[in-house]
């Protein structure tokens, strides 16, 4: 049984979706990407700025009252989810191209829209700045990627710790500093965990506290350390962020900047592994090697050259894959983000991998797709056991979650024959004009409206807006 396609126009989606169109998002799309296998690659990548540095950084703009203009933000459906809820708010927003500017001068709503909030975790930690600025915020508890329970209690006990009463309430968090100046005080937290969202809500919390607060067990993540550089940029009082202890001397009000969001280093380790599984040499920039150690030390152990051209440029050399243990853990360890891809890459090499995710409970989700086009793995708690075949095969699969979809992709490049994904609004929130990106290296792939089942195996070659490689 095979499915009658409408081509669609050949620009990605999220391409033509405005920051601020409500109407905009592809919530019901049915569209699917097809995808050609046994592509060689070839070419250059430039990658986009990083999606969860962004996100973080669109909400610190909330801090302040003035003009920010951030650069290098990528074309993202959770970009524009985040520009609709900082909208909601008050918060003027325009966009160009790569350039977002943002004024929160008439930040007024302090609740946050459920019907947005729910569809992207990121938005959360709007808490942090609302509560600094106007003593008081809802926030509607969050969504985001189905990859665990995601709770949010760290944020909520370091918020608390700082003087704000919070209670939840029908699935919205309240939160409210009372006194006459409605300021939060600053506080020693220690973070159970290190979680990047909490340590990102309490670090812009604490920008605008009365007093110093010390964040112990702080996440290190790269997109950290680039949200309190933009606050610094700002006239933030931050030290260390990206070690594991941050502390933030409160100032009385932030001021106005321009400023450049870091390369997204899990689309640059997506490219990589997209390189090594396809056994072809690609180069990307511009990327920040340092964010990616971990990442490039297990495509090194599976058999990859990873090459530093320039001090922003890379170059994957493809060798014999060979299989690895992997096990995710926060930053500097090797990232949750890029576990899928890897699962996709390890399935084509040589030997048993063990992969162990520990960083989100529910992760795994891509193993029942990934072995629908061949691969042989197996779970057993949080452990996947991969053992590499000789060669994958094309099959219809769906999409899980955002990195899930990532590895489809990479497993529908090395595979023979043809991929059609499915659910491909996860992939649209995190990957900027991927398909665009890829094309460009001379893969083979089309999205198509998917309309009714059919007889045909294949789209009649007339009908593929894509050029063959
Ligand atoms: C961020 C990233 C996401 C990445 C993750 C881990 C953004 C927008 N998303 O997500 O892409 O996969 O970091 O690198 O930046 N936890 C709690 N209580 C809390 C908060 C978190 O128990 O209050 C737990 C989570 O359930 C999870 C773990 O901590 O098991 C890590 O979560 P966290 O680091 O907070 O991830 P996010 O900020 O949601």
């Amino acid at each position: 049984m095979q499915r009658i396609s409408l081509i669609l126009e050949d620009k990605p989606i999220n391409h033509s979706l405005s920051l601020t169109d409500t109407n905009a998002l592809p919530g019901e799309d049915k569209s699917v990407l097809q995808i050609w296998g046994r592509a060689s690659l070839k070419g250059h990548v430039k990658i986009s700025g990083a999606k969860n540095s962004a996100l973080a950084i669109m909400a610190g703009a909330l801090l302040c009252p003035e003009d920010c203009r951030l650069h290098n933000v990528p074309s993202l459906v959770d970009i524009m989810r985040m520009g609709q809820i900082l909208s909601a708010l008050g918060v003027k927003l325009e966009n160009n191209g790569e350039i977002l500017d943002i004024n929160a001068r008439h930040l007024g709503q302090s609740q946050a829209p459920y019907e947005l909030v729910s569809q992207l975790r990121a938005s959360f930690f709007v808490i942090g700045p609302l509560l600094a600025r106007l003593g008081v915020a809802r926030v509607p508890l969050p969504g985001g990627c189905a990859i665990g329970a995601r709770p949010v209690d760290l944020h909520v006990r370091g918020l608390q710790a700082m003087g704000a009463e919070v209670h939840i309430d029908h699935g919205i968090v309240h939160a409210y500093v009372s006194g006459n100046n409605r300021k939060l005080k600053g506080a020693k937290i220690y973070l159970d965990y290190p979680s990047v969202g909490a340590t990102e809500t309490l670090m812009m919390a604490a920008t605008l506290a009365e007093g110093e607060t010390t964040i112990e067990n702080a996440a290190q993540e790269p997109e950290v350390a680039d949200l309190a550089n933009f606050c610094i940029a700002m006239g933030a009082k931050i030290r260390g962020a990206g070690t594991n202890t941050i502390i933030v001397s409160g100032v009385p009000n932030l001021h106005s900047v321009e400023y450049s969001i870091i390369p997204d280093r899990i689309e640059t380790g997506t490219f990589l592994v997209a390189g090594a599984i396809t056994h072809s040499e690609i180069t990307l920039s511009s990327v920040v090697p340092d964010h990616l150690t971990a990442v490039i030390a297990k495509l090194r152990e599976i058999g990859a050259k990873v090459i530093a051209e320039e001090p922003n440029c890379l170059r994957i050399v493809p060798g014999r894959l060979r299989a690895t243990d992997i096990e995710t853990l926060p930053y500097p360890g090797f990232p949750t983000d890029m576990q899928a891809p890897f699962m996709a890459l390890l399935t084509k090499s040589e030997g048993d991998s063990v992969i162990t995710e520990t960083v989100f409970e529910n992760r795994l989700s891509h193993v029942a797709e990934l072995n629908r086009m061949g691969a042989d793995i197996r779970v057993k708690g949080n452990h996947a056991i991969v053992r590499g075949v000789p060669l994958l095969s094309g099959a219809p699969v769906v999409a899980t979650d955002l990195r899930a979809s990532a590895a489809l992709v990479l497993a529908a490049l090395a595979a023979e024959g043809k991929t059609t994904i499915q659910r491909l609004h996860h992939l649209d929130r995190g990957y900027d004009n991927l398909e665009g990106k890829l094309r460009q290296l001379g893969v083979r792939l089309q999205r198509v409206q998917e309309e009714a089942e059919e007889e045909e195996t294949s789209v009649p070659e007339s009908k593929v807006t894509a050029p063959s490689p």
